[in-house]
């Protein structure tokens, strides 16, 4: 396996010059249907939106009453999209600027250069500069290559995989994963209480300040030659607890949404947030876990700083919680631990696929 282990990079492709893109990149036809021109797309105004929840109140205002809307707000939208723009977030646009940047300046290098961080995913090692390598029969290729590293807990850090240049590569990412790790715990209070929980339970239940995990996936699309033949990232929806996106100002995301792939537009200075498959099981479905995926375009490079929070692998059982579950609300989701949920996707996948997918496949 040798050779398959040495992943090519989509940036090298498409800096080429190639006026096609290789067969491996190309959907499958059903699914061509539906990918349209990402910038058109975004212009839509017609048809449901994504969210945004303004979470100022819930960050700091004394009056119960505000609070309380700001909460139900954000718990109806885990609900009925199981996605977000988070506006007022508390995290700083100088804070974000500054990962932008940091993120921006390590894709800048050469090639040759990015390499040195290359991970091997042969022998396990997940974190580092990577693509997507062919792993089943299709051979299916995205438009895209990536840095995936954790960030928190600190403890569990491998800084010496961390890029060096830029110098302040470290300090921008490590600050905003902090950040980002506050900003978790309030969030899955609020959706412990829209559950009818104790505020604490959900952040426990996904292994609390020790054990949940903050990866973060530093995606880099290339300018594709036929954007209307690829995808950056397939349709899928993210195994993690909640997913938190940053990203270029460049379109890209694109959420199943009542049967329809619905275009994210680019809110300023927003978080993109999604529930994950974690949270869903935990709430027996009462929170979505929505289908989405990337489109890529012929003029602008477009980056997108993804956090998964993820449970631990084997320590904790994930299952829809007894107080969520009745008689008329029976469970949804059998007990497995993230890692043989992780599994049963990919085993599902390599079968017939979920039918929620196929469908997807062929929707306009
Ligand atoms: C992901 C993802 C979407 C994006 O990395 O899981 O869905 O906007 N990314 O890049
Ligand atoms: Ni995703």
């Amino acid at each position: 396996m040798a050779a398959a282990s040495v992943a090519s990079r989509v940036e090298s492709l498409a800096s080429s010059g190639i006026q096609s893109i290789p067969k491996e990149y190309i959907r499958p036809k059903e699914e061509l249907t539906s990918i349209g021109d990402v910038f058109d797309e975004a212009k839509k105004e017609e048809g449901p939106q994504l969210p945004t929840i303004d979470l100022k109140g819930m960050m700091d205002s004394e009056d119960k009453a505000v609070r309380d809307e700001c909460r139900a707000q954000l718990i109806n939208a885990a609900k009925e999209w199981g996605v977000m723009h988070l506006i007022n977030h508390g995290i700083p646009d100088d804070l974000m600027e500054s990962v932008k940047k940091a993120g921006e300046g390590f894709f800048e290098l050469p090639i040759e250069e990015k390499e040195k961080y290359a991970n091997d995913q042969a022998s396990g090692k997940i974190q580092g500069y990577g693509s997507k390598l062919a792993n089943n029969a299709s051979g299916q290729l995205e438009w895209e290559d990536y840095f995936f590293h954790l960030v928190f807990p600190e403890d569990k850090r491998d800084l010496s995989i961390w890029p060096k240049n830029p110098t302040d590569y470290i300090e921008a990412t490590s600050e905003y994963a902090r950040q980002l790790r506050v900003l978790t715990t309030k969030i899955l209070s609020v959706l412990s209480l829209g559950l009818g929980l104790e505020e604490g339970r959900l952040e426990k239940e996904v292994g609390g300040m020790e054990e949940l995990l903050l990866q973060m996936k530093i995606n880099y699309y290339p300018k594709c030659p036929q954007p209307e033949l690829a995808l950056g990232v397939e349709a899928h929806t993210d195994v993690s607890a909640l997913t938190f996106i940053l990203h270029n100002m460049v379109p890209g995301l694109q959420l199943f949404y009542q049967d329809k792939w619905v275009t994210a537009k680019c809110v300023p200075n927003s978080i993109i947030m999604h529930v994950g498959d974690t949270v869903e099981i935990l709430s027996n479905g009462k929170y979505k876990s929505i289908l989405h995926r990337g489109l890529v375009n012929k003029e602008k490079v477009r980056i997108s700083w993804a956090v998964f929070c993820e449970p631990p692998k084997e320590k904790i059982i994930l299952q829809p919680l007894p107080e969520v579950v009745s008689e008329k609300d029976p469970a949804l989701f059998p007990p497995r631990t993230f890692a043989q949920h992780i599994e049963h996707k990919l085993f599902r996948k390599s079968q017939e696929g979920k039918k929620e997918e196929k469908d997807a496949l062929v929707a306009k």
